[in-house]
């Protein structure tokens, strides 16, 4: 046996074990999505409640799954303080039971720093190698907090695929660890509609050969990876690793060669989605995970020609405000990394930065181009920031623009149900004459 393997045998005990070692207090931080430790964190709720902790603080970009720590009745114990909203924290946010802590994803570990001693730091990972390694797999994003934190655990997972680049921590720095049998959790991607298919060919036709590519999740960006099978030499640099990458990695569309940084590496900080996803990771030196606070540093990404985002909102203003978080007051999601992209892309030889999004929601009542923004909604890309706009009917080119310019633009891809009202609401406001 290794020094590496009896100093696993030595650290390792149970997710009961684990949580027995946190206490009242405790500020907790994770790696995010389905990195999260969740038979470390099943069993800390079991404790909370048997033994009466309270006030611990867990903090991620955001769960993935429903777990026994995000019933509201147990916030008292554990809160949840996200740096994202998704579907399983989004009413207890809207309720009081949970918390969302709003920056730019690039800065999220200085903000979670920013904020005192971090007692816990927990991931789950991939199974430690010869030389005493474990894999972060899923997600690096707030890795570089493990070094600050007064204890680190680990729970091993199998399923988790053991991924590449400056995403693993040593056996020597744990203070415990756990094994779990749970396979983590896997995300189907959302059916393409036939407005993502339109939109998705509007932003391919712009996307030149060699350009480095950032895509979130959802219909619009998988409708514009599948408008890009005909592209040469693509590059991927994006907080999210996306199941559609695989499809143009296997049709030889990215290879990364053209990269100014990270050339031959696509470079990501967290992804989900299908066990096909998980498989293609696993032990692929092509993909390259770091902590989010490097990868989404707005200077790394403009380094790379070309440099296109591609993210989604909830409404623009005839400003050219976006809002990109939250339905009116309400919270939906989080500003995540839309900014560091589109500051990013902003900044690069050639780049352009593209928020997609059909014209209407909700059948077709609302517009998603307003005159003004929603009472309460948030602005995300601010419209010093922003570049084009893009529905269905087309894309608002709003670089270089006036704001009645800009107006003239948005109105133009509004639905026509909405643009004869915007144009009135605009006069009206003194936005165009
Ligand atoms: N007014 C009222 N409701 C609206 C709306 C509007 N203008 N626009 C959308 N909605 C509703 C939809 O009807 C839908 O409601 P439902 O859940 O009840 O069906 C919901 O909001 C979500 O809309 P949808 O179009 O399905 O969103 P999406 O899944 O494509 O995600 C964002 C869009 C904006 C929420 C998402 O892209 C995001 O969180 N962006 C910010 C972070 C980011 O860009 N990160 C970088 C990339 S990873």
């Amino acid at each position: 046996m290794s020094i590496w393997q009896d100093m696993y045998k030595k650290k390792l005990t149970t997710a009961e074990g684990i949580a027995k070692l946190i206490n009242s207090g405790d500020y907790c931080v994770s790696n995010s999505m389905a990195a999260e430790p969740c038979s470390i964190l099943n069993a800390l709720a079991k404790r909370a409640e048997k033994e009466d902790l309270k006030g611990i603080t867990h903090t991620l970009l955001n769960p993935m799954r429903d777990q026994p720590y995000l019933k509201p009745e147990m916030s008292q114990r554990i809160k949840l303080n996200a740096l994202f909203v998704g579907n399983c924290s989004r009413d207890l946010v809207w309720e009081g039971y949970a918390e969302y802590l709003p920056g730019f994803y690039s800065e999220q570990p200085r903000n979670v720093q920013s904020r005192g001693e971090i007692n816990v730091f927990y991931a789950t990972v991939s199974p430690m190698d010869n030389h005493g390694y474990f894999s972060f797999g899923t997600a690096a994003d707030l890795s570089d907090l493990a070094v600050n934190a007064q204890k680190i655990f680990l729970e091993v997972n199998s399923t988790a695929p053991r991924t590449h680049g400056n995403c693993f921590i040593h056996i020597s720095q744990v203070t415990a660890l756990c094994e779990s049998k749970d396979p983590i959790t896997e995300v189907i991607s959302g059916e393409i509609t036939e407005i993502d298919r339109v939109v998705g060919e509007y932003i391919a036709a712009e996307i030149p050969h060699g350009a480095c590519i950032q895509l979130g999740i959802g219909g619009m960006p998988n409708a514009v990876a599948q408008a890009l099978m005909d592209k040469k030499d693509l590059g991927v640099h994006s907080e999210m690793f996306t199941e559609s990458m695989v499809d143009l990695i296997e049709a030889g569309v990215i290879n990364n060669s053209k990269k100014n940084v990270h050339r031959g590496k696509c470079l990501s900080t967290f992804t989900y989605g299908s066990r096909r996803l998980y498989d293609f990771l696993d032990d692929n030196p092509f993909v390259e995970f770091y902590p989010v606070s490097y990868v989404n540093n707005p200077f790394l990404i403009s380094q790379n020609d070309n440099m296109i985002s591609i993210n989604s909102c909830i409404e623009v203003d005839l400003f050219g405000q976006v809002c990109s978080e939250s339905i009116g007051p309400k919270n939906y999601s989080g500003a995540g990394g839309q900014l560091d992209f589109v500051r990013g892309a902003m900044r690069s030889k050639g780049g352009k930065s593209f928020i997609a999004m059909p014209s209407t929601a909700k059948g077709g009542t609302i517009s998603k181009i307003k005159s003004v923004l929603t009472t309460g909604s948030v602005v995300t890309t601010t419209r010093s920031d922003v570049d084009n706009i893009v529905t269905e009917y087309g894309i608002a080119r709003l670089r270089g623009k006036t704001t009645s310019e800009r107006a003239k633009e948005l109105i133009a891809i509004a639905h026509p149900d909405f643009r004869k009202q915007l144009r009135k609401e605009a006069q009206k406001l003194h936005i165009i004459p």
